[in-house]
Parts: C-alpha cells; sequence; structure tokens
C-alpha cells in the first residue's frame, strides 16, 4: 500500500470527559468494536477500579511515578484507529494536555445528567485553541437527565461553539424510546436490554411507536430544529467551528455503533502541520515527527524512559537512522514500541498519525523532532499549560544545591513540571496542572538526584502574564505574587478570583493575558 493510502486510513484521536462522564465505559465499547478486547470489564474492573488496560501502568502508580496516556490501536472497517488516552483524575497533569497537540480530532463526552463540568471546559479549550475537530457524544440517555435542548445551549454558551445534533433522543430516563437518526435518516429503537434496532424513517409509519405521544413531540421538536437551528457543515466541523453531537448511553450500549461509524467517517486523517520551514504534509516522502511525551522509568530495573513520537511524514522503519533536529545529531531508532491496549509491542513500521514509543537514553526533549533526509526542520514548540496549583521548593539538605539545581532543571526541560522565580525574591515555586505532577517530581528527585525537596504549598492560584512594559512590582504582594517563568516573561499568580477581579477594577490599565485565551 502507498503512502497516501496508509495516511488517509489513519483516524488519530482522543476522548476527553469529566471523571465519571464515562470515557472508560466508551473506551472499552470501542475496544470490542475493534476485538481488542472480547468481553465489557477488561478496561476497568469495575468495582476495583483497577485499570487491566495495563499492569505496568498500575504498578507505576504504586510507585507513585508517572502514569499517563497510553495509546490504544486497533483496524476498524478499513481504518486504523489510534485512540490517545488522556488521563483524569488525580492523574491529570500536563502531559493530558500535551496529548491532545498528537491528535487529529476529540471526542468529547457529556454526562446528560450533569452537562459540562470543569475539566471538560479545560480540555476543551486546548482543543479549541488548536482548531481540532470535537464531536460530542452526551452520555447516560437511559438516566433521567437535562434536556436536550438546555444541554446544547450550555454547550454553545459555555464552550462557544456552534452544535450540530447528529441524532435527536425520544425519551430519556425510563421513558427513552431511542434516537432519531437526521444524519443517516432512521430510527434507532431502544430494546433494554436487547440490541437496540434500526428502522429506516421511510419505513416508521408502519411502526407502533409513532402513536407514542413522546414520539409525536420529539418529531415537532425535530421540525423546529431543522427550521431555526444550524445547517451541518462538514468545514466548520473540521475547522473546530461546529461540533456534531450524538446521544446514547456508553454502557447499554446505545448509539455508540451509529456514533463511531459517523465517526469513522468524518473525523479528519493526519494532515498537513507547521513547522519552523514550511508546512509539511504527511505524505511528505521523508520520516518525522515530534515528541509530545516522556514517561520515565517504565522499567524499574533499567531506568529507561520512553519518549512518545507522534508521526507526521514519511515512513517509520525500525532501525532507520533519524536526526535530532535540536542538536543535529544522528540516532539509530533501534529500540522502538507500539502500545496496544494491554502490550507493548515491536513496531517495525509507522505512518502519520500512528504513536510509537521510542528508547531515550535522555537525549530528548518535550517538542522535540526527529526525522530523515537532507531538509531539516522543527514542528512548531509544544505550548506552554498554564499551571493551576503552586509549591515553594527547597531542599532539605542545604548541602546537595547542586544536584538540587541539576534535577530540577532536567525535570523542567523534560516537561515533567514548570518552574517560576518569585521576584525579586528569587525564591523557587513549582506549578502543576495536577497533584500527580508533584509526587511524579519528589518521587524522581529523590531516586534519580538523590535529593530529598520540601514543598510548601502556596495554594491554587490563577496565572496572569503582563506585557514587559506593564511590570510594577510595587503593585503586587503575597497574596497577589509577582514571579518569572522559564522565559524570563513576568506573569502574577492571582489568589483567588477575588483577588483577580480587585485588581482589575483597581488597575483596567494594567493587561492581564491568560494563556488559554491566546491564539
Ligand atoms: P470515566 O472513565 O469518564 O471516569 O467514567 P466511567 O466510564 O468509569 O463511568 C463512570 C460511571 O458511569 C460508572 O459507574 C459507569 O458504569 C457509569 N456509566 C457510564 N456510561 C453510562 C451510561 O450510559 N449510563 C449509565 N446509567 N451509567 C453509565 P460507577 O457506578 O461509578 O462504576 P461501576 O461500578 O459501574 O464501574
Amino acid at each position: 500500500m502507498g503512502l497516501q493510502e496508509e495516511v488517509k486510513k489513519r483516524k488519530t484521536f482522543a476522548i476527553i470527559s469529566h471523571p465519571d462522564a464515562g470515557k472508560t465505559t466508551m473506551t472499552e465499547k470501542l475496544l470490542l468494536f475493534g476485538n481488542l478486547i472480547r468481553s465489557a470489564g477488561t478496561v476497568k474492573g469495575k468495582k476495583s477500579g483497577k485499570f487491566a488496560t495495563s499492569d505496568w501502568m498500575e504498578i507505576e502508580k504504586q510507585r507513585g511515578i508517572s502514569v499517563t496516556s497510553s495509546v490504544m490501536n486497533f483496524e476498524y472497517k478499513g481504518h486504523k484507529v489510534n485512540i490517545l488516552d488522556t488521563p483524569g483524575h488525580e492523574d491529570f497533569s500536563e502531559d493530558t494536555y500535551r496529548t491532545l497537540t498528537a491528535v487529529d480530532s476529540v471526542v468529547m463526552i457529556i454526562d446528560a445528567t450533569k452537562g459540562i463540568e470543569a475539566q471538560t471546559i479545560k480540555l476543551f479549550k486546548v482543543c479549541k485553541m488548536r482548531g481540532i475537530p470535537i464531536f460530542t457524544f452526551i452520555n447516560k440517555l437511559d438516566r433521567e437527565g437535562r434536556e436536550p435542548l438546555e444541554l446544547l445551549d450550555q454547550i454553545e454558551e459555555v464552550l462557544n461553539i456552534e452544535t450540530y445534533p447528529m441524532n435527536w433522543p425520544v425519551g430519556m430516563g425510563k421513558r427513552f424510546l431511542g434516537i432519531l437518526d437526521r444524519y443517516q435518516d432512521q430510527f434507532i429503537k431502544f430494546n433494554g436490554n436487547e440490541e437496540e434496532s434500526y428502522i429506516p424513517m421511510s419505513e416508521m409509519d408502519q411502526d407502533e411507536i409513532t402513536q407514542h405521544p413522546t414520539y409525536q413531540e420529539t418529531v415537532d421538536e425535530l421540525e423546529l430544529l431543522n427550521e431555526a437551528g444550524d445547517q451541518f457543515s462538514i468545514d466548520r466541523v473540521l475547522e473546530g467551528e461546529q461540533t456534531p453531537v450524538f446521544f446514547g448511553s456508553a454502557l447499554a450500549p446505545f448509539g455508540v455503533q451509529t456514533f463511531f461509524d459517523t465517526f469513522i467517517e468524518l473525523a479528519p486523517a493526519p494532515g498537513p502541520r507547521r513547522t519552523t520551514e514550511e508546512v509539511i504534509s504527511p505524505n511528505y516522502p521523508d520520516f518525522s515527527g515530534f515528541i509530545f511525551k516522556i514517561q520515565a522509568n517504565m522499567n524499574p530495573q533499567h531506568r529507561d524512559r520512553i519518549a512518545f513520537l507522534r508521526v507526521c511524514s514519511g515512513k517509520f522503519e525500525r532501525g532507520m537512522n533519524v536526526t535530532l533536529a535540536r542538536t543535529g545529531k544522528s540516532i539509530r531508532l533501534g529500540q522502538t514500541q507500539q502500545f496496544v491496549a494491554s502490550s507493548r509491542d515491536t513496531v517495525q513500521e509507522a505512518y502519520a498519525g500512528d504513536i510509537i514509543g521510542v528508547y531515550d537514553p535522555g537525549s530528548y526533549r518535550i517538542g522535540d523532532t526527529l526525522l530523515e533526509g537532507k531538509n531539516v526542520f522543527q514542528y512548531d514548540e509544544l505550548p506552554q499549560f498554564p499551571p493551576e496549583m503552586f509549591q515553594r521548593v527547597t531542599a532539605k539538605n542545604v548541602m546537595k544545591a547542586k544536584q538540587f539545581r541539576k534535577g530540577i532543571e532536567q525535570l523542567v526541560q523534560e516537561g515533567a513540571i514548570q518552574l517560576f522565580r518569585g521576584y525579586p525574591t528569587d525564591s523557587m515555586i513549582i506549578g502543576a496542572v495536577g497533584q500527580l505532577q508533584y509526587e511524579v517530581f519528589q518521587h524522581r528527585m529523590k531516586n534519580e538526584y538523590n535529593v530529598e525537596v520540601m514543598l510548601e504549598s502556596i495554594g491554587d492560584r490563577i496565572p496572569r502574564w503582563l506585557k514587559k512594559d506593564q511590570v510594577d512590582p510595587k503593585l503586587f504582594d503575597e497574596r497577589n505574587l509577582l514571579v518569572k517563568d522559564r522565559e524570563e516573561d513576568f506573569l502574577v499568580l492571582f489568589k483567588n478570583d477575588f483577588a483577580l477581579r480587585w485588581f482589575v477594577d483597581k488597575h483596567p490599565d494594567v493587561e492581564l493575558i491568560d494563556l488559554f485565551e491566546v491564539n
């Protein structure tokens, strides 16, 4: 098969949601479609809450080291599907955000009983900033949830994206009858524990369900929607301006098959990516890719690290020689792995959209470009994501100052944690988006650099960057702390939302920049 056909087959995406919305349940159903697992309940031991996806991950978790995204891939109806996991819960970290730089589309799961929740908003903003197409699945229709129209309104208002319902639920919870599939022009009947059935709309007049008052109400509602709602536009979907919305239940499962089939058909294959030189097409003949995540100590015996690389062009072949664009050094990619649900298989070849694990002897940084050929370029730098929690850090033993500095420097470079310096005190403050990052940091400082660190929380903060010519240290104190980031840019760590609003009121002339709002 030629390069172009290989690329066209690939669908690389992540599922984003707030904890408990049903991401694991949905992932499990998709893996069943891909024949990767044989029965439900394999991904997550339901009662124990343990992840069976990979035992080594569980081990790493107990050791307090980085447990982060895994990648699952399978063949489905002629496509090669790559699902990247975005860890939530206590495992939420910058890696969760960075994973989104390696996908071509995203599935957003919303719990119909709860509507949009905090973690979804954060992940959504990253997708929106990057123009990643977003497909929405509104889950738990088997329960009494919010009205569909209310849910769509909320998505449009809170997330500021146009919605287009691909299907429309007929009832909910105990009164749930099924969905009217607008896109495929059929009715999908909910049969409780039995399998769902499909009836073309043209044959619906023969079905007694049409006599049901709820069905009639829904048909009327849909008519209104057809008249007043937005038109479906695949172009707008691909630009990240419109999200197709599907209703269903991941657990039943109901509406999952039609959702996934439509998603696979509409989701984009790998596209061109920006670099320092030119835009590189996935069909560009030379291999290239970038590292979006580095996972340390996957194997405790060897203390090795695995760099996760997203292939962006050409063909990867095991054992090939590549150039590390940042240093110009040549490297042989001998030890590589592909991540399949429960094992780490050796990968022989890979194409744009695929994720491979590359053995890292300590030479890589997050954002690094690896490539073959004479033309050397680098993929766009990965963005810095605003941390939310901050801690002052010092070495327990002052005699270890040298290792302390070296350890922090390397872990910061690797992207495990973000470092800020107090101004003018120069104290060290580390920022993270999730608690796990601190645990990983402490653990690795001790194990790899033999330094015990002391962390003193300064709480959750709201970071806002300042323009260089607007920095006036007199305006800030312990409450609203002035600090510098790695690039020597100034930012303020506001104590809370109230303090931030107070400041904006008092100093309307000082421009405060929110990284999440920047394009
Ligand atoms: P997450 O990965 O997003 O955190 O969510 P997960 O799939 O673990 O689902 C969270 C809970 O919601 C689970 O129940 C799961 O069974 C339930 N759930 C998922 N999809 C649906 C759905 O379509 N309908 C209904 N009614 N429930 C759904 P749990 O009680 O927390 O755990 P368990 O003991 O069932 O595993």
